[in-house]
């Protein structure tokens, strides 16, 4: 076995998703797990240099990991010639500047979604990479989840019939900060700072919908912010500017319709904190983060509306739960190794900084849809 040593130089890992997702389940995940099993006899092994803003977070991060190389000043780590990958998981406010320096200096990049604040920004950056040459990735994570795997595998054997609609509820309620602390940072609830759910979430639904469903072809949006009035991390009550619930329509090529609610004001009655439910003419199906229940046409009850008598039938115990078939590993890990062979061999990856773009352009729309009142197309994007 001979080992290839891939340099990361990853920012934001002192922060949710940079900590835990992307360091400790993908990148230290696949050092536990030996490297990157490339074929061939070679082995990939990942190695990551922090980066960040705040000295002390970052050396307790490498030694608790046991890592060596860690930095404040990005533009020196750029400037190194043995660093081959920028990753960013920084706020979202601060990541097209940062990206923009690492493509000019030349790194291969992959990113956390939004990739930028509007869709000119995020376009800039698909072109700027691509004039540079460069390979870059951006994390559709929920593709990789179990139960939307389960959902493409029912698709792909045409489960369906023909698909009508897709409805999606996703949200939880994130305590205000005050009684009790907030389970999410809190610029995610200040528009000025790169928060709202529309910017936070729909760049999630613009991929999960094209890639199972067919292209969004245009967005209807209305959005809120229900709790005004939220406490920060240091305990001191701020103006929530973002809106915190989303309710959107989604026509999508194909002829779906996606109707998707996006709330983090909402108490969970599901099984699972996202689901999806579709419907087609020959069966449908409800997928949630690992699980997926069906209920084809030969197995459809024939309720009777009568309010008069209690419910007659089970519903929910007349599904039947998909099995695995197959090992699921984390989402993020697996999109990792992805664009990782991406970079070292070549291999096709097409969640790049062009599809990361139109994830924000959904987004922009959405907002913009929920600020005119109207249904708003969704035009194609390209270079
Ligand atoms: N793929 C997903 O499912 C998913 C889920 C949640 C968040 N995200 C994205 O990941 C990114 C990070 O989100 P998070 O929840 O981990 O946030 P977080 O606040 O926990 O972490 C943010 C990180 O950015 C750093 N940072 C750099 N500049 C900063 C600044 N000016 N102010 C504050 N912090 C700064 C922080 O030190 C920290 O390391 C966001 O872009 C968000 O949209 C993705």
């Amino acid at each position: 076995m001979t080992r290839r040593t891939v340099r990361i130089a990853m920012n934001g890992v002192t922060g949710r998703m940079g900590h835990r997702q992307h360091l400790v389940r993908s990148i230290l995940a696949l050092r536990e797990q030996g490297g990157l099993d490339l074929g061939d006899g070679e082995i990939l092994w990942p190695e990551p240099v922090l980066v960040g803003r705040r000295e002390p977070a970052l050396r307790a991060l490498a030694e608790r990991h046991g890592l060596t190389e860690w930095s404040t000043d990005l533009d020196a780590v750029l400037a190194d010639d043995s660093v081959d990958i920028y990753f960013d998981a920084q706020v979202t406010s601060a990541r097209a500047e940062a990206i923009t320096k690492a493509i000019r200096a030349g790194k291969h990049i992959y990113t956390e979604k939004p990739t930028a604040g509007d869709l000119a920004g995020a376009l800039a950056l698909a072109r700027l990479a691509t004039e540079h040459g460069v390979k870059h990735g951006v994390v559709q994570d929920k593709l990789f989840l179990p139960g939307l795997l389960k959902l493409k595998r029912l698709i792909d054997g045409g489960f369906f019939g023909e698909i009508l609609s897709v409805r999606g509820e996703f949200g939880y309620w994130v305590f205000e900060g005050d009684w009790q602390d907030a389970q999410r940072p809190s610029w995610n609830y200040r528009a000025q700072d790169g928060g709202g759910i529309v910017v936070d979430m729909f760049p999630h639904w613009e991929y999960v919908l094209h890639e199972l469903f067919g292209r969004v072809t245009s967005v209807t949006a209305q959005v809120a912010t229900h709790v005004p009035r939220r406490w920060d991390e240091q305990g001191k009550p701020y103006e929530a500017t973002a809106d915190d619930a989303a309710y959107g329509i989604f026509q999508l090529e194909g002829g779906a319709i996606a109707q998707i609610n996006s709330s983090w004001t909402v108490r969970v009655n599901r099984d699972e904190l996202v689901e999806f439910q579709v419907d087609g003419t020959h069966g449908s199906a409800v997928a949630g983060l690992r699980n997926c229940r069906v209920q084809h046409r030969s197995a459809t009850p024939k309720p009777v509306w009568n309010p008069d008598i209690p419910a007659t039938e089970p519903f929910r115990d007349q599904w039947q739960e998909v099995p695995d078939n197959a090992e699921f590993d984390n989402g993020f890990k697996a999109q990792w190794e992805l664009f990782l062979r991406h970079v070292v061999l070549d291999e096709p990856y097409h969640w790049d900084l062009l599809a990361g773009a139109r994830g924000v352009q959904l987004a922009e729309l959405g907002l913009r849809s929920a600020a005119e009142g109207r249904r708003l197309d969704v035009p194609e994007v390209g270079l």
